[in-house]
């Protein structure tokens, strides 16, 4: 496996289920990529799986009975795409496995107890900072962090950033932050230009900016990609380029 990547903010909304799901999507074009859906909305998951998936072939039978992530993986329409669905189940997770010793490390452990034929991992986290999301934080190598300048909060990104550092130094020293995306972008708005310097101090911007454009919510109401509903749509080409962007950014180290 070449990289994990977490696909995270503690606000929802944000744009980090497009991101995750694009990304891997791009990805899969060169590669063969797992897209790990560990919200309780399973929005990623309902783009890729129609019928209603049995609780013990989704990442709830990962996180609470321990089940190696290698027999939970479903192909989708695109070969080189496979996704570990979401349940509404995991709303219980973190009340199960907070008291645990192992709580933790539970998405890591399932990832690597059977090996994965996957070179790219892409995990859609909840809009929270808790245990599933810490999680994912441990089982990743990269996060990604989606932000949306009308919503944003510099709160909320120094809370995210502090269980950042909290991983890095406690549980996961290879975490890296590859950066934070604008998404649902307009360069219009002024306030676009003035919380670029406050945001920057925590987290560094790719140069790609996703674009606000209402064929994304109809991709998604249609239960595709961009790629798919519209591939010259100009948020498609945008994907591509941050995909490109992040490949870069790994290659660096
Ligand atoms: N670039 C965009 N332009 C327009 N709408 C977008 C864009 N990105 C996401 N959306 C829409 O905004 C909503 C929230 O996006 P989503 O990716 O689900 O956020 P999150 O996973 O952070 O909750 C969805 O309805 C989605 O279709
Ligand atoms: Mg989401």
């Amino acid at each position: 496996m070449k990289a994990a990547i977490a696909v995270a903010n503690s606000k929802g909304g944000v744009g980090k289920t497009t991101t995750a799901v694009h990304l891997a999507d791009a990805l899969s074009r060169k590669s063969k990529v797992l897209l790990i859906d560990i919200d309780v909305q399973a929005n990623a998951s309902s783009i890729f799986l129609e019928s209603e998936i049995p609780l013990e072939r989704t990442v709830y039978a990962a996180l609470k009975e321990k089940r190696p992530l290698a027999q939970l993986v479903h192909g989708t329409r695109n070969a080189n795409l496979d996704i570990v669905p979401a349940t509404i189940h995991l709303a219980e997770i973190d009340s199960l496995i907070s008291g645990a010793i192992d709580g933790f490390f539970r998405l890591s452990e399932s990832m690597t107890m059977q090996p994965l034929p996957h070179d790219f991992v892409i995990i859609d986290c909840p809009p929270n900072l808790g245990m599933i999301t810490v999680n994912a934080f441990v089982a990743s190598t990269h996060v990604i962090v989606p932000l949306q300048t009308a919503k944003f909060s510099l709160d909320g990104l120094a809370a995210l950033s502090s269980t950042l550092k909290a991983v890095q130094t406690r549980y996961n020293t290879k975490l890296k932050t590859l950066g934070g995306v604008l998404t649902m972008y307009n360069p219009r708005t002024a306030i676009t230009h003035a919380m670029m310097e406050p945001i920057q101090e925590y987290i560094s911007i790719f140069e790609t900016k996703i674009s606000r454009l209402v064929a994304v919510e109809e991709a998604f109401l249609m239960k595709q990609t961009v790629f798919e509903y519209e591939p010259s749509n100009r948020v498609a080409q945008e994907y591509l380029a941050l995909t490109e962007e992040v490949l870069r950014g790994i290659e660096k180290g």
